[in-house]
């Protein structure tokens, strides 16, 4: 038995592999591309464990992919590899077409060729595990109710809609071909690991570096935020016993506006490693331009995985956010690797230096 996970030295799908691994001796082969966002630094604690097999590589590399299926003929493919920052695709949209909607096809077809060729009872119980986004639900009025699984796709901007197109062609595989194919669309994730051009570890990061903290316009954006191993747990219980061809939306019942998360940053910062000066942190918060066509509010109805699959988040935004900065603070060694070299054009590209 085995899984083949995509994306895995990102910062959820990262999270996943460990998650999964605490609680499983089933191997676990991880398929790579170590872009800008991969990085080994975030499996060095699985670089001895042989249940843990690194690949790096395209998950638009057919040939790869599918000599990877046949070597080791998993039961389910995770599906995390993607580009995933909004600003970056607002900069070049290209690559998300690349990987997010070409790639995602090409792994659809891979996938599919070894699927075709399993037992009719391993056909049964293969699965294809889409990880997606709320942002391909559009952005939600003040007073709407959050998104269902039954809510119209309205993406927005050039990631959202990538991220839109493969949910459609995962759907279209299961509808044409049989592939018995999940789909999650879960909402804004924090926790370690999470690379400091999003922006809870962008604000962290330039607060304990005494840079701004950059709010965009006018920081009244809300976002619906999860610790990421609830996430990673929803993700373990959609493999385990979500319906095929059935979509879960995961979220975290968490609405705040951003300037909210932010204060609150700098109210743990202030506790846990207090400026020099005696100031607060929030003292370096300012407003800069707004991102074009930023989305105004997500928020997830979770209500369908609650009820039909009991899962539910462990973590509260309070306790999941304490331990978010202790992490970072325990692990600047991790920071100084990822910030060095490129994270500094795209500093530079996107604030102006
Ligand atoms: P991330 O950018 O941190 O990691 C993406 C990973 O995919 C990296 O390790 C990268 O090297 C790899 N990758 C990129 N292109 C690849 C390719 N062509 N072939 C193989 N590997 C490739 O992203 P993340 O935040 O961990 O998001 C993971 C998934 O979850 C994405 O599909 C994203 O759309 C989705 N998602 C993210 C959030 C969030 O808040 N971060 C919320 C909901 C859904
Ligand atoms: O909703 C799920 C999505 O959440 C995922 O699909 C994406 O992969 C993930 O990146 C995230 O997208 P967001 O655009 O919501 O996340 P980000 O951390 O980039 O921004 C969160 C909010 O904070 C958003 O309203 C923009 C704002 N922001 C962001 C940055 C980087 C700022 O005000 N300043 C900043 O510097």
């Amino acid at each position: 038995m085995s899984l083949l996970v995509t994306g895995g030295a990102g910062f959820i799908g990262s999270n996943f592999v460990h998650t999964w691994l605490a609680g499983s001796d089933e191997l676990l082969v991880n398929l790579d591309k170590l872009t800008y966002a991969g990085n080994l630094g975030n499996l060095q604690a699985l670089a001895q464990d042989t249940r843990h097999v690194f690949v790096h590589g395209d998950i638009g590399d057919r040939q790869l992919v599918e000599a990877l299926l046949q070597q080791h003929r998993p039961r389910a493919v995770l599906h995390f590899a993607a580009e995933s920052h909004v600003d970056r695709s607002i900069h070049g949209p290209l690559d998300f077409i690349q990987t997010n909607v070409v790639g995602t096809c090409q792994l659809l077809e891979s996938v599919r060729a070894y699927w075709s060729g399993l037992s009719p009872d391993a056909q049964q119980s293969f699965r294809f595990l889409h990880v997606s986004t709320d942002e391909v639900y559009g952005s939600l009025e003040p007073q709407a109710p959050a998104f269902k699984e039954t809510n119209l796709y309205e993406p927005n901007s050039p990631y959202a809609a990538s991220k839109a197109a493969s949910d459609h062609l995962v759907r279209a595989w299961h509808h044409t071909y049989g592939l018995p194919v999940l789909t999650t669309n879960c909402s804004n994730n924090y926790g370690p690991f999470h690379f400091p051009e999003k922006l809870i570890p962008l604000v962290l990061h330039n607060a304990l570096a005494g840079k701004p903290l950059p709010i965009y316009g006018d920081g009244m954006q809300i976002r619906d935020w999860l610790y990421v191993q609830d996430h990673c747990r929803a993700i373990a219980r959609v493999l385990e016993a979500g319906r095929p061809g059935e979509t879960y939306n995961v979220g975290g019942w968490n609405e705040k506006p951003n300037i909210e998360v932010v204060r609150t940053l700098c109210s743990l910062l202030d506790e846990l490693q207090p400026r020099t000066d005696g100031q607060s942190y929030a003292e370096q918060i300012t407003y800069v331009k707004d991102r074009a066509g930023h989305d105004r509010r997500y928020a997830i109805d979770a209500s369908k995985i609650n009820h039909e699959l009991g899962w539910r988040p462990q973590e509260t935004f309070e306790t999941g956010l304490r331990k978010t900065v202790q992490w970072y603070l325990d692990n600047q060694d991790w920071v100084t690797a990822v910030t060095s070299g490129h994270y500094r054009q795209w500093v530079d590209l996107q604030y102006g230096g």
